[in-house]
């Protein structure tokens, strides 16, 4: 299971040194949310902030935005040096367009699905994602209860996958700990999003070396 600490739960006036951290402990990603205050009721920060981290790491900049309208950033977002960009499918009506314009740009494209949007909403652009994530909390902030419903999604998606040939990764994003590392990875997870686990322990390290080995 690869593991992204997510910054929202990070000290955002120490975030250089809560990446290294991180980076150091053997994470693959950093998962940077990106939100508008519109999408959802939370704002945090956008490409500038992408751009300020990329000169301090060789991790995976996993970005999920949470915003209206996700076409406008994507140029910026690639600029800044982002990896892998993730589109809400219930943030626009053209989300083959934007994953399309992702994929054109040399990124990452990932498709992301709120606890209420069925798996296969996202069946017609399966074959055209790198990663699809399956959100186990409604977006908007860290610390939310783990979803137990979501688990089902991520076996369904799994079997999808298996039963199609199709190459994506799946990740997990929101109430992930020691327990619920083990559901997901059950289910066919292969990337785990942790914030408030991993930032809001004394030692984030320590709280990577156990979700890997819980998801083992
Ligand atoms: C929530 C964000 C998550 C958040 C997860 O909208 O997408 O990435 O940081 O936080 P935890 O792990 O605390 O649930
Ligand atoms: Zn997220």
């Amino acid at each position: 299971m690869k593991i992204a600490p997510s910054i929202l739960s990070a000290d955002f006036a120490n975030l250089k040194d809560d990446v290294s951290v991180v980076e150091k402990a053997g994470a693959e990603y950093l998962h940077i949310d990106i939100m508008d205050g519109h999408f959802v009721d939370n704002l945090t920060f956008g490409a500038n902030v992408v751009k300020a981290l990329r000169k301090h790491s060789e991790l995976v900049f996993d970005c999920h935005m949470m915003v209206d309208e996700p076409e406008k950033y994507i140029t910026d977002l690639k600029n800044a040096g982002a990896d892998i960009v993730g589109v809400h499918l219930e943030a626009t009506p053209h989300i083959h367009r934007v994953l399309s314009q992702i994929k054109a740009s040399s990124l990452k494209a990932e498709v992301v699905l709120n606890p209420g949007t069925p798996v296969m909403a996202a069946a017609e652009i399966l074959p055209l994602v790198d990663q699809v994530l399956i959100m186990t909390v409604d977006p908007g902030f860290g610390g939310q209860a783990f979803i137990p419903e979501t688990v089902a999604k991520v076996a369904e998606l799994a079997a999808y996958k298996k039963e199609h040939g199709l190459d994506f990764e799946i990740e997990v994003d929101g109430g992930i700990n020691a327990e619920t590392i083990k559901e997901v990875a059950q289910a066919g997870a292969t990337v785990a999003v942790a914030g408030s686990y991993v930032f809001n322990a004394k030692d984030p390290a320590m709280q990577i070396a156990t979700l890997k080995e819980a998801a083992r």
